[in-house]
């Protein structure tokens, strides 16, 4: 335990907000303090709005004018044509690759250099699809042609408690006005534009919609192709006041429905394109209207009053419940940084990350990996949803592990364990892409124990035992029967072959990782709790496994990454990716082995070794929590504002050298590592903050 006086509790105001009371800090105008006002379209990063399902990204014009930002969505995905090469036509016909798995032989879902074709189809399929583009057509204005050089005065504001995005700008003389709003309840985007032009120049919008390949595993910052327009068809019907465009991919279709007010009509430009031009049809200074994003088409057509109504109040409402956290912005230049993130990543976390399914790592601005989602970034994208207390946003997706549990118990048992194995990197179906890293990962499985403990801690009732009960007895099933008994050593092995969190290792070399073997105790030990909660026996496997698991492995008096890493401090290989081992004592709750001593030793050899450069995402935040814990805020805070951990002026948490930016992990892990150090975890109270700080923490949830 850290010493009291580190926490500095002397200068921190700690207000528990109770369900219904007025919040003490003035959330509206801090949250209004950061919102964005830009004066250029930005290269890479959209401006945002939507809804957690859906998220229409924009250039200075409000739309996606000057440059095709991405409109992503939870729903939207498309599968290409799968390859002919013989035998490797199905899906069905891809057999996967057999590795030696302590003397067996175990089918693991890993391309197999036999089927490389089908094995390419079914990472690359199916993919995530850019549902379209909206933007200004610019009529008559400067022979068609307007660049954003053209334009004069822009000023872009996001207002962050309306979701509402005002942009203006003048071209040649005439001012031009736009407002940008997405329904909180459909994936509906309304356009409200107000300018002279439209009357005396035919400003109006042009809609155009893109072919999707499944050809780049990181599809940004624009996804789609616009010039495939022959492998794709598009039809328009309209009606009074509105058309539908039916945008067909293949096997997929969807529908987009335009929704105007006034008088308007719609056009297709060019018979063999898909750009289609909106203009109103009168003597009108103002062009309003909805459109709406849909799997199928639907009679529920909305006015672009009603979706600004519904996103103010929505808006207001998350972020007046649940948690929030005022720091020392005016008096201190790293507060107002923290703060900013802190600010934005809410924001984005609620745009990007909370749809039906979990986050894929660039959430809805754009792809990566083909835009699927990693079960086993779904602890850093989802935890602090729990931790602000945000449960309704959580239970948005977590029902993942449910729905995904016929496919994880066929998982184990096609490699002969028992229980429910969870995949990786998933589509909507569940089926795991394959992969080498893909397959033999382990550090996903005990995640749905962590959330099923932390909902048990706020609504310790029978629906939430039985809401987890049935994943949790398969998933740990699953670990009981992964753990391997040897009888030399009459303790439980974990792999090889496995990658540990830093796939950074020879997978049949890798056995007894420190992290996994915590995390597998922890997961044992909340399943087993579970069934006595339920007055349940409890599987005398799991209690075998987790009372005889190999000790953490430790190489002069400190913890190593795994058991027999040959020389870990001073190969470089070792010493970059993400420092899982750290994990143990912050990230979990410390486990009753960890040694404090060995445990200090370890988090300073990691700073004296670690390639911090080569550091990105959840890293900082694991780096954070870990100091946090130690009781050291100063380190916390630093590891938060690292310079390899940058925000960019829209509030993206930036790639860095490994991996397109957003790389949303880092933004929801550092809420998690902000939530943490206001509501502390058990034995500290918190708030865990530099005592020359004045922090008011309110609404947290303390972690495990
Ligand atoms: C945007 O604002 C910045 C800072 O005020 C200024 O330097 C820049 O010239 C402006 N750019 C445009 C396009 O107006
Ligand atoms: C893509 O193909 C797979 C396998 O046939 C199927 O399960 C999935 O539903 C398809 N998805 C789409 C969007 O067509
Ligand atoms: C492809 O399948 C056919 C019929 O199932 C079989 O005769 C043939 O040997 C297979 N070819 C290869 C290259 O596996
Ligand atoms: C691991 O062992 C299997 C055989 O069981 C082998 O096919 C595979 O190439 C090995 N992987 C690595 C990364 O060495
Ligand atoms: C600006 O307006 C003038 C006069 O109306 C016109 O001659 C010129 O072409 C316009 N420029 C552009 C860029 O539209
Ligand atoms: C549009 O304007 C840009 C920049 O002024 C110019 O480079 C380009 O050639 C123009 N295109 C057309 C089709 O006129
Ligand atoms: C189509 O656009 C892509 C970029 O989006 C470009 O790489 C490609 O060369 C274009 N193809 C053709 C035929 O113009
Ligand atoms: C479009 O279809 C043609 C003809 O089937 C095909 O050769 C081409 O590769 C397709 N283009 C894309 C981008 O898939
Ligand atoms: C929409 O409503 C019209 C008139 O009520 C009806 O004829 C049509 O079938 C409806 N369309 C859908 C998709 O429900
Ligand atoms: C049992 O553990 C020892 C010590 O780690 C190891 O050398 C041996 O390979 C293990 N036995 C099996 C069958 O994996
Ligand atoms: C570990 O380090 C923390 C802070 O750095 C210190 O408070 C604690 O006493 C140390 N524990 C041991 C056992 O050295
Ligand atoms: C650290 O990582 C950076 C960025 O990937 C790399 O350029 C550099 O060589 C690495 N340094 C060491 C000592 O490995």
């Amino acid at each position: 335990m850290p010493s009291p006086q580190r926490w500095g509790r002397a200068l921190l105001l700690l207000s528990v907000a109770l369900p219904g009371a007025e919040s003490k800090i003035d959330r509206k105008s801090i949250v209004q303090q950061y919102n964005l006002k830009l004066n250029h379209s930005h290269p890479y990063s959209p401006v945002q709005v939507g809804n957690g399902n859906f998220a229409f990204g924009v250039d200075v014009t409000g739309l996606q004018t000057f440059l095709p930002h991405n409109t992503l969505s939870s729903w939207g995905w498309h599968n290409s044509s799968l390859p002919t090469t013989p035998n490797q036509t199905l899906p069905s016909d891809y057999t996967g690759v057999y590795w030696w798995t302590h003397d067996r032989l175990v089918n693991y879902a890993q391309p197999n250099p036999a089927q490389k074709e089908i094995s390419q189809w079914m990472i690359a399929n199916p993919h995530r699809i850019n549902l379209g583009r909206v933007g200004l057509w610019f009529g008559g204005i400067a022979g068609g042609n307007v660049t954003e050089e053209l334009l004069a005065g822009q000023n872009q504001v996001l207002d962050l408690w309306e979701g509402t995005i005002t942009s203006s700008f003048s071209i040649n003389g005439s001012e031009v006005q736009i407002t940008t709003t997405a329904s909180p309840e459909t994936d509906t985007v309304a356009i409200e534009i107000c300018s002279s032009l439209i009357k005396t120049a035919g400003l109006g919008v042009f809609f155009d919609f893109p072919y999707a390949t499944g050809r780049n595993k990181f599809d940004a910052p624009f996804v789609g192709l616009f010039n495939a327009t022959s492998n794709h068809t598009t039809a328009l019907q309209t009606r009074d006041r509105g058309a539908q465009i039916t945008h067909t991919l293949d096997a997929t279709t969807y529908v987009a429905d335009i929704a105007w007010k006034g008088y308007a009509r719609i056009s297709r430009l060019h018979e063999d394109e898909h750009k289609y031009i909106l203009a109103a049809s009168q003597n009108s200074e103002r062009l309003a209207f909805t459109v709406t994003y849909a799997p199928r088409a639907s009679n529920t057509s909305c006015t672009p009053e009603a979706v600004k109504r519904d996103a103010k109040a929505w808006w207001a409402n998350y972020w007046s419940t649940g948690a929030f956290v005022s720091l020392p912005s005016a008096s201190n230049s790293s507060a107002n940084e923290l703060q900013r993130r802190t600010i934005l990543s809410q924001y984005l976390i609620a745009v990007n990350g909370a749809g039906k399914d979990p986050p894929q790592e660039s959430g809805l601005v754009n792809n990566g990996w083909y835009g699927k989602f990693h079960l086993e970034m779904v602890f850093w994208h989802l935890t602090q949803w729990a931790i602000w207390d945000k449960w309704d946003l959580l239970n948005r997706s977590i029902g993942v592990y449910q729905r995904f549990l016929p496919t994880s118990y066929e998982r184990a048992e096609k490699q002969g364990y028992d229980g429910a194995r969870l995949g990786k990197m998933s589509d909507p179906t569940g089926r795991s892409a394959p992969g080498e890293i893909n397959s033999v990962l382990i550090w996903q499985q005990p995640h749905p124990m962590y959330f099923a403990e932390m909902e048990y801690r706020s609504f310790p009732t029978e629906k939430t035992l039985k809401k987890w009960n049935d994943v949790l007895v398969g998933v740990a099933d699953f670990m009981a029967s992964y753990a391997f008994w040897n009888s030399t050593t009459n303790r439980y092995d974990l792999g090889p072959p496995m990658y540990p969190v830093s796939e950074n290792t020879n997978p049949n070399a890798t056995i007894n990782p420190t992290f996994e073997l915590a995390y597998w105790r922890f997961g044992l030990d909340v399943a087993s709790k579970w069934q006595a909660r339920q007055n349940q026996s409890i599987p005398e496997s799991w209690t075998h496994v987790h009372d005889n698991l190999a000790p953490f492995p430790t190489e002069e008096d400190a913890y190593v990454t795994y058991e027999g890493i040959p020389d870990m401090w001073t190969t470089s290989e070792y010493t970059e990716d993400h420092p899982g081992l750290l994990g143990i004592n912050g990230w979990l709750p410390p486990d009753s082995r960890v040694d404090p001593a060995v445990f200090n030793h370890t988090i300073e050899k990691v700073y004296e070794t670690w390639n911090f450069t080569y550091s990105y995402g959840w890293d900082f935040p694991l780096f954070a929590i870990t100091e946090a814990r130690q009781g050291d805020a100063e380190r916390a805070i630093s590891q938060l504002l690292d310079v390899n951990n940058a925000f960019d002026e829209v509030g993206m948490p930036e790639g860095g050298t490994r991996v397109p930016t957003p790389y949303f992990p880092a933004a929801a892990g550092l809420l998690l590592a902000v939530g943490m150090m206001c509501g502390g975890w058990d034995g500290c109270d918190g708030p865990v903050w530099p005592v020359d700080w004045q922090v008011e923490c309110e609404g947290f949830l303390r972690a495990m």
